[in-house]
């Protein structure tokens, strides 16, 4: 496979990284403490980066989901794999993926996360693919919102390959 052309360069990324823990910290500074609850395994890295730019109480979570289907094509059925392991009712959840592609994954997820009953939940993603959105899904943090391509690195993969390239790359899935 050839090697990703640069989209978002690590600079660019590392800017809006910062803009973003800026806003969400304001917004919940009289919230006491957020919640961030990563989705596995694509915004590993960009809840790492975030999480310690914050200036307000936080603590991690994590959960899994698949969605059904191989490849680059996203069927729309989601599946839970882990679930948090906190308790996060009465809490602010802020949930925090890597990438908003048809938007199913992010609905269904707010869903979950509101069975458990928080105080709050928003959602806070990296990048959106806004032209190929199926559902209506508020992303009330976003980074970046691109065309339709494939995308990799900063946690982003394609069949597991360039999660941890600094920058946002597109591959061609064809390579
Ligand atoms: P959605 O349910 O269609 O919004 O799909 C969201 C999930 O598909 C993301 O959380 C990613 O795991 C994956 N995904 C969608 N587009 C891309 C991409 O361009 N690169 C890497 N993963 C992607
Ligand atoms: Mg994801």
């Amino acid at each position: 496979m050839s090697d990703p052309v640069v989209l978002i360069s690590e600079e660019e990324i590392q800017t809006r990284v910062g803009e973003l823990a800026e806003q969400i910290s304001q917004d919940y500074a009289d919230a006491g403490e957020i919640v961030l609850v990563g989705v596995l395994k694509g915004s590993f890295i960009f809840l790492a980066d975030l999480a310690r730019r914050l200036a307000i109480p936080r603590t991690i979570e994590f959960i899994a989901v698949s969605s059904y289907g191989t490849g680059s094509r996203s069927s729309g059925a989601v599946r839970l794999v882990m679930d948090v392991r906190g308790n996060i009712e009465n809490k602010h959840v802020l949930i925090v993926e890597d990438i908003v592609d048809t938007g199913h994954t992010l609905k269904y997820l707010m869903g979950l996360m509101e069975s458990h009953r928080p105080a709050s939940v928003r959602a806070c993603a990296l990048v959106r693919k806004a032209e190929r959105a199926e559902v209506d899904v508020e992303v009330k943090y976003l980074g970046f919102d691109i065309g339709e391509q494939w995308v990799v690195g900063y946690g982003l993969d394609y069949a597991e390959q360039n999660r941890t390239l600094p920058y946002i790359g597109v591959v061609s899935p064809d390579d």
